[in-house]
């Protein structure tokens, strides 16, 4: 099954998990004119294999960058890395998918350290910020362009620009007391809630450049950080995941969204 996403895609975090996942279905389902750029901490590590490999199966489709959202200079570099691809082209889709949860699972008070805040919240928070403020010249050339060649007006999609948010249902603060004994993660849920505040501000702020800014929530997935417990395979988290961001619209932005499209309250 196609889904309608066009243009330069770029997402963080793809040599594993999720990320990994939404490389190859994003390879199979969208057109052979769609660039993906998997971004990556060690392109050339071991850890790297399996998006090697799924890069030579999509040779010119794919491009692995290298990218580490936790270093300014290693966001700064990989924009224009980015940048030199595109030309005079601009990025169509964002997906801040990289991130971490420590302490390991799951996490409570005392097991928690200043180190351990402060570590997640570079990644999970400041990493996606940075990069979106460098990358943003790409995301406003894409949603400018999608509306000269097709007098979309003020109509925001992924086709067209925009920036998604891997979030969590855990990040929920109305949700917290139905969740909070199974999964503390002091770290891991306060910083996801500053990336839900992010998405809030940025889908203000872009408004005027019709560029969309949704947060969504994956899913329990069975990934290293989901663990083996979880009840979602990466394909249908990420099968469901394709399907809700095809179908985005101005209503959507500024919003958390699980796998069928519907709110999360904050
Ligand atoms: N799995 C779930 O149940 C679940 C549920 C809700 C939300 N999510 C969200 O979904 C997204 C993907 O999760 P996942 O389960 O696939 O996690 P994962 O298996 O732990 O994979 C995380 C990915 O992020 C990368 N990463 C971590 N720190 C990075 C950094 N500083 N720079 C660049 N890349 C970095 C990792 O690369 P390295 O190999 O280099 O570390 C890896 O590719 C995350 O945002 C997560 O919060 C997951």
């Amino acid at each position: 099954m196609s889904v309608k996403l066009e243009g330069n895609i770029l997402v963080t975090g793809t040599n594993r998990g999720i990320g990994l996942e939404l490389v190859k279905q994003l390879a199979e389902k969208t057109a052979k004119e769609v660039h993906i750029y998997a971004c990556c901490r060690e392109p050339g590590g071991a850890r790297a294999e399996a998006l090697k490999e799924l890069t030579s199966q999509y040779p010119g489709k794919i491009i692995v960058i290298k990218l580490d959202v936790a270093d300014e200079d290693s966001i700064s570099a990989a924009v224009q890395a980015v940048r030199q691809h595109i030309g005079t082209g601009g990025l169509n889709l964002l997906i801040n998918n990289a991130a971490i949860n420590k302490p390991a699972p799951p996490a409570p008070l005392m097991a928690t350290a200043k180190k351990d805040m402060m570590e997640v919240y570079e990644t999970n928070v400041v990493g996606p910020f940075i990069l979106t403020k460098m990358i943003l010249p790409l995301l406003q050339r894409a949603a400018e362009r999608y509306s000269t060649d097709k007098e979309n007006g003020d109509e925001m999609s992924c086709r067209r620009s925009a920036i998604i948010n891997m979030s969590t249902l855990i990040s929920s603060i109305e949700k917290c007391p139905e969740t909070f004994s199974g999964a503390q993660m002091y770290p891991y849920r306060t910083s996801k809630a500053a990336l839900n505040m992010l998405t809030r501000c940025q889908s203000e702020d872009f408004k005027i450049n019709n560029i969309l800014v949704t947060a969504i929530h994956p899913g329990w997935v069975r990934t290293e950080m989901g663990g083996e417990q979880a009840p979602l395979s990466t394909q249908d988290s990420v099968g469901a995941v394709l399907n809700v961001i095809s179908s985005l619209s101005n209503k959507d932005s500024g919003m958390l969204l699980d796998l069928q499209g519907n709110r999360i309250p904050w």
